[in-house]
């Protein structure tokens, strides 16, 4: 039995050594060539290998990130369970990543930092934090952790998610049917959505008209959510006033795209959040002992739901 390992030599580092203290009796590899293929029962990987077959006793696949798209979920056999990473370091930095992002566009930072070019020394107009609705898609591990962040300043709080949801103080919408009233009432709009069939494509044209005059973006979920040029259109006819942007398609972003030069536009690589390997390793360790005591592993992904 062994615990393959596949990722950077860094964070190799650090889970080796945890898993040495925590797991000892169980055989921790990174060198895929080192074990025999029907011993690894568990693999960590951002993306599956193309011979996965090879592992006929594979009983859990952990995935290094949050999401999971990456994986041909179809392909895997159905004696694999698939497990995102849920671990503090995700949800600590993507809470910080939101509210920088947050504040960014509440305070206006893409216009000043215009003016800031054009040496234009002028006061912008401000809305008062409780006037900033701020909505979020997907209420989950990090849309629920960003919200509590943001409680604290004062800003008015809506989440939409799939199944009905219940949050203090935040105006919780669900389905479909809910999305045009929770766009309605959005100035600052957050994506921290998986992406599945059902959320690819999800901002685009038709969307972004139902959000205020004036509301702006903030997209972290997945690129393939996005529809750039209708974001940029948006930009461009004032109806959005900013977006502030971690994921694109493809990424990396080419030099050339449009999207790197905008004005209105804050764009990052892709470095919202970042498992962090001390907490990571202790998580999956946590999963195995889960997994082995015939208890689901937390982060178990719903394959029909696809996150
Ligand atoms: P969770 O699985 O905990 O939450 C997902 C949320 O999205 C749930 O509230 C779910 O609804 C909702 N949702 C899913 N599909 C739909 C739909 N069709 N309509 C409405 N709501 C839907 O995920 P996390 O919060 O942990 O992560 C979210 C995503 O953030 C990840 O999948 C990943 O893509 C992205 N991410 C980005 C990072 C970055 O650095 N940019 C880092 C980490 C994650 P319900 O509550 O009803 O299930
Ligand atoms: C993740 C990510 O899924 O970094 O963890 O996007």
């Amino acid at each position: 039995m062994a615990f393959l390992f596949n990722s950077d030599a860094a964070r190799a580092r650090i889970f080796a050594a945890e898993f040495a203290r925590e797991l000892p009796r169980l055989p921790f590899v990174t060198d895929a060539q080192s074990v025999a293929p029907e011993d690894v029962r568990y693999l960590l990987t951002w993306t599956a290998p193309d011979d996965l077959k090879r592992y006929t006793n594979l009983e859990v696949l952990f995935s290094i990130g949050a999401g999971v798209d990456q994986f041909d979920v179809q392909a895997l056999p159905d004696s694999v369970k698939l497990v995102r990473m849920v671990e503090d370091g995700i949800v600590r930095m993507m809470q910080e990543y939101v509210t920088l992002a947050v504040l960014a566009l509440h305070r206006d930072l893409p216009g000043y930092l215009a003016q800031q070019q054009q040496g234009v020394w002028k006061s912008r107009p401000v809305r008062q934090a409780p006037d900033q609705r701020v909505g979020v898609l997907g209420l989950g591990l990090l849309g629920k952790a960003v919200l509590e962040r943001l409680g604290p300043f004062g800003f008015s709080l809506a989440g939409w998610s799939r199944s009905p949801r219940e949050i203090e103080g935040v105006a919780c919408f669900h389905g479909e049917d809910q999305l045009d009233t929770f766009l309605a009432r959005t100035d600052i709009l957050i994506c921290l959505l998986p992406l599945t069939p059902q959320t690819r494509g999800l901002l685009n044209t038709d969307l972004f008209s139902k959000l205020p005059a004036g509301a702006s973006l903030i997209h972290a979920g997945r690129g393939p959510q996005l529809d750039q040029q209708a974001l940029i259109d948006a930009l461009d006819s004032g109806h959005l006033s900013g977006a502030v942007l971690d994921v694109t398609d493809p990424e990396p972003l080419p030099a050339s795209d449009p999207l790197w030069q905008h004005p209105r536009i804050i764009l990052t690589p892709h470095i919202a959040s970042v498992t962090q390997p001390e907490t990571a390793a202790k998580a999956v360790i946590a999963n195995i002992h889960r997994h082995e005591a015939g208890q689901d592993p937390i982060g178990l992904i719903d394959r029909k739901r696809g996150y």
